[in-house]
């Protein structure tokens, strides 16, 4: 059973609020993770949030993660197109890992339509906004 989840936001979500709020909102990234800790509390569950700019903090943290979490819930921004190593690290740690964006992926530039991490996540939610984050601790909930 699912008690304890991590939340890890990757590069340039912490500007969220001031970074194309057309695209990703107009909130912060402070209030997204107080409804993030809210929304876990209401489904019973302990959670932690991470943010990164950096590949290797990313990877770091889930190596880290495997003996103390029972599911992750990651918007690797960028790296979800490329990161070979941040995939790995999914693999590797066999805790269960739910792939999050905020924006709809496949209605942007042709590079996002790709997720190298998607095939190692239990599943993907893209495009509800904040949202995109809640619907994953739900899934992760009911697992
Ligand atoms: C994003 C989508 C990515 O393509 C982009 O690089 C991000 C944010 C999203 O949440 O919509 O940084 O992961």
């Amino acid at each position: 059973m699912i008690k304890k989840i991590l939340v890890i936001h990757g590069p340039n979500l912490n500007l969220l609020g001031e970074r194309e709020p057309g695209i990703y909102g107009s909130d912060s990234i402070e209030n997204l993770n107080s409804s993030i800790i809210d929304r876990a509390r209401d489904q019973g569950l302990e959670c932690e949030i991470f943010q990164s700019n950096h590949e290797g903090a990313i990877i770091d943290k889930l190596h880290a993660a495997r003996n103390s979490f029972d599911g992750v819930v990651i918007n690797a921004g960028a790296y979800t197109h490329y990161s070979y190593a941040i995939r790995d690290a999914i693999a590797a740690v066999k805790i269960p890992c739910i792939e999050v964006h905020i924006s709809n992926v496949f209605a942007r530039d042709e590079f996002r339509s790709k997720s190298v991490i998607a095939p190692v996540c239990k599943g993907s939610i893209s495009g509800f906004g904040f949202g995109s984050y809640f619907l994953a601790i739900q899934a992760l909930a009911e697992m």
